[in-house]
């Protein structure tokens, strides 16, 4: 008989959002509903280049509210940077943070929020749910398909100082809105389309397997799977518009519902460790490290990896588990291969002797407590050394 267990309480927590054709349009409206005076907008120069920068800073002027730029944030966000913004943001007298681009200045931007009302560095909020007070409103416009910060509780800072990535996470963290707009996806390049896609479907795997999983998380997850596995190379192919733009960042959003609830693994905490020491690409790091983490995980909770098997388009029927392990980690090679991503992390200027220090940061990673197996550091250790 198999014993009955009920369904393990879990709480989900999503912004409002606005999902669609013309959403970064109607920034003006929430702007207008919330009454606010200066708005600190929060980006980086790739964004104003790109032109999405403008659309927003029209639609600010045209509601007759002030605002002041902030775009001096890396690819990593730094600490530094945090503190820079919030003292521009308590300078200007601001009370509003918007924030448009990738992950890098939505992350920013939701450091620089509660560094200036809890007026403490933003190395005290590391960890779980470590934010005492909530920061001002926030609006997020995401242009990649990628990173789901616009939705998600989680907020990754480079300390500069340790050279590792700090996950800060909390539902304080949670913007009070997003525009998701997917015209905003045809100024990416392929290189950028590629690694925040891969770094969305590791989302959704880490979220599905990983221990605070739900049935809600696991539906957004799944569909996920399904989504990027379909669009992430046929969109790259058609230069980031249309049909294929659209359905990745559906993907994306579901990715993001899934992980920011039911949190990441063993992948993000390598991927944060080796990003923060050698400030590397997060999506990239993520997804040159996914099918070893699923050959590693996979004895752990083999019905779940199956089930993602079947959303890759694998047809499961007749094969042994090591044969479904297989076919699977396959299929993620191949999508990462064909999406670009192709080579190791000695090629990116990882060196041998500095795994064992990378092995030790990912292990203090808020991300390996929800892995669905207990890492060793000779575990991650031997992940890296595959992936190299
Ligand atoms: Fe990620």
């Amino acid at each position: 008989m198999i014993e009955y267990s009920p369904i393990p309480l879990r709480k989900f927590v999503a912004p409002e959002f606005l999902f669609g054709s013309g959403a970064i349009s109607m920034l003006s409206r929430y702007i207008k509903n919330l009454g606010v005076k200066k708005i600190l907008l929060v980006t980086d120069l790739g964004i104003v280049k790109a032109g999405w920068v403008s659309v927003v800073e029209k639609q600010i002027k045209d509601s007759g509210i002030s605002h002041v730029l902030f775009s001096g944030i890396s690819p990593n966000p730094r600490d530094d940077e945090v503190m820079i913004g919030s003292e521009i943001y308590q300078k200007e007298s601001c009370d509003m943070i918007v924030a448009v681009g990738g992950g890098s200045p939505m992350d920013c931007a939701k450091g620089i929020g509660i560094v200036c009302i809890n007026k403490k560095h933003i190395s005290e909020f590391e960890g779980v749910d470590k934010i005492p007070l909530p920061g001002p409103p926030l609006v997020c416009i995401p242009t990649t398909s990628g990173t789901s910060a616009d939705i998600s509780q989680f907020s990754i800072i480079l300390d500069s100082v340790r050279k590792v990535k700090m996950a800060i996470v909390s539902k304080i963290l949670v913007p009070d809105a997003a525009l998701i707009d997917p015209i905003t996806l045809s100024t990416m390049d392929a290189k950028l389309t590629a690694e925040t896609g891969m770094d969305a479907l590791v989302h959704a795997f880490e979220a599905y397997v990983s221990n605070a999983s739900s049935p809600i998380t696991d539906l957004n997850a799944l569909r996920a799977v399904e989504l990027i596995r379909n669009n992430l190379v046929q969109m790259i192919k058609s230069g980031g518009k249309g049909e294929h733009a659209d359905n990745m960042m559906l993907g994306s959003l579901l990715a993001g519902l899934a992980f920011s609830n039911a949190s990441l693994g063993i992948v993000h905490a390598m991927a944060h460790a080796l990003g923060g020491f050698l400030d590397l690409s997060h999506g990239e790091c993520n997804a040159i490290l996914l099918e070893h983490a699923v050959n590693y995980n996979y004895e752990s909770i083999p019905g779940k990896y199956n089930d993602l098997a079947k959303a890759m388009g694998i047809d499961i029927n007749g094969m042994t588990y090591t044969q479904i392990k297989n076919a699977l980690t396959e299929s993620i090679a191949e999508l990462r291969y064909k999406s670009g991503i192709r080579h190791g992390f000695s090629e990116l200027g990882l060196k041998k002797e500095e795994i064992p220090l990378l092995a030790e940061n990912a292990l203090s990673d808020a991300c390996i407590v929800t892995n669905p197996r207990e890492a060793a550091k000779s575990d991650i250790e031997e992940l890296y050394a595959a992936a190299f």
